[in-house]
């Protein structure tokens, strides 16, 4: 179809009161502007490809033109490392529920598309339920049975062979919940969560095998892991295969191994970016990890990564088994059952929280109880 042909089919589709709006108008812009409009709508309406991320509706013309006057908008993409356990896959379709929630909100509008980065080998039971990317996992033995040294090579892989249209990135996981719409917190400089135990200083002599002292002190490695960050693609491109190779060497080495342990690939993303000379805003209103983190203020996230377990009189038992308990670990072969029991009076603002939005989106999600 030439130009003139598909105006004319767009056109074909316009009301008829809006062509005379465009008739009256059109001496007034210019006729390129026109012909863009009216190919970019007749584009959406045939258009709208299969593997495209369904809760991305907006087509990038309507976006573009609805950026161009005031405040520019700065979306970013959700990218949710997983793997195909039932243990991910159930905090997943929880994860996606709440960020389609949040997205169609008003304040949500930074929130652009949504990419499970799925670093299994192989698609699972959710590729249709949740827009995903397969990427190879590291040969067998590479990851010494620590299996998130995977996520790094996931976003590798993701970056080189996806196409990627926001100009951030948020890397999340799985044990997220959006509790509110996510703003892009980043601005030149990436935004990211600073962790109470990645402490670089109290690591100096360690840090200096990844970090030589030409490059300055070891507090330029910001306390933090690589989720979250909302970070440019083009920031993140370059950080990526830096910290696959700094956290395999991390993994490969003994001393490195032993002293950083589970957190070790949270290190080898902060001594990355330091590598980079990228510094990260710390923002402590990112997320909440109930159950130390009691109230919900301000914050975007709950982690639910610590295990929640009190008394029935509401009285905190941690690391031992509570009368009322909330602990992911505790499903790792298959999903919570829908409906839990909500906490004993007593229990935080953020324990409540987590259990209600983890109960509205089991009761939401269809065939929850097969287990997908
Ligand atoms: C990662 O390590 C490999 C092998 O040692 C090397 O060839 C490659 O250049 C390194 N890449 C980066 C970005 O450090
Ligand atoms: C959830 O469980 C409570 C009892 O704990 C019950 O009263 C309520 O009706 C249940 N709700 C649903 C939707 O099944």
């Amino acid at each position: 179809m030439n130009a003139a042909a598909r105006k004319a089919a767009a056109a074909a589709r316009l009301p008829a009161a809006v062509l005379v709006v465009v008739a009256v108008g059109a001496f007034l812009i210019s006729y390129n502007l026109l012909a863009i409009v009216l190919r970019g709508g007749g584009g959406a309406a045939t258009g709208a490809g299969r593997e495209r991320d369904p809760v991305v509706a907006m087509p990038g013309w309507m976006r573009a033109a609805g950026s161009a006057g005031g405040g520019r908008r700065r979306p970013f993409h959700v990218a949710l490392t997983a793997t195909d356990a039932a243990y991910s896959r159930w905090q997943c379709r929880v994860m996606y529920y709440w960020y389609k929630r949040m997205q169609a909100r008003p304040e949500g509008a930074d929130m652009g598309g949504f990419t499970r980065v799925l670093h299994s080998g192989k698609p699972d039971a959710l590729m249709g339920e949740i827009p995903t990317f397969v990427v190879d996992p590291l040969p067998a033995g590479k990851d010494h049975g620590y299996v998130v040294l995977n996520r790094p090579w996931a976003f590798v892989q993701w970056l080189e062979k996806a196409k990627i249209e926001e100009e951030y990135i948020l890397m999340a996981e799985p044990d997220h919940i959006f509790v509110r719409p996510l703003p892009n917190l980043a601005r030149d400089d990436p935004a990211a969560f600073p962790f109470f135990y990645i402490t670089p200083s109290e690591h100096e002599s360690v840090l200096r095998k990844y970090y030589p002292k030409e490059r300055g002190p070891v507090t330029n490695i910001d306390p933090i892991g690589n989720s979250p960050v909302i970070i440019k693609k083009t920031q993140l491109e370059k950080i990526a295969p830096t910290w696959m190779n700094v956290s395999i060497q991390m993994k490969e080495d003994q001393e490195t191994d032993k002293a950083f342990g589970w957190v070790l690939e949270m290190y080898a993303y902060a001594v990355a970016s330091a590598l980079h000379g990228v510094q990260h805003i710390l923002r402590k209103d990112f997320m909440i990890q109930p159950p130390f983190d009691t109230k919900l203020g301000n914050t975007f996230i709950i982690h639910f990564t610590y295990g929640c377990d009190y008394t029935l009189k509401g009285v905190l038992t941690y690391g031992k088994i509570g009368e009322w308990r909330f602990d992911k670990r505790a499903y790792q072969d298959r999903p919570p059952p829908r409906n839990l029991t909500l906490p004993p009076p007593g229990v935080p603002e953020s324990v409540v929280t987590l259990v209600k939005m983890v109960n509205e989106a089991t009761a939401n999600l269809p065939g929850w109880d097969d287990g997908r």
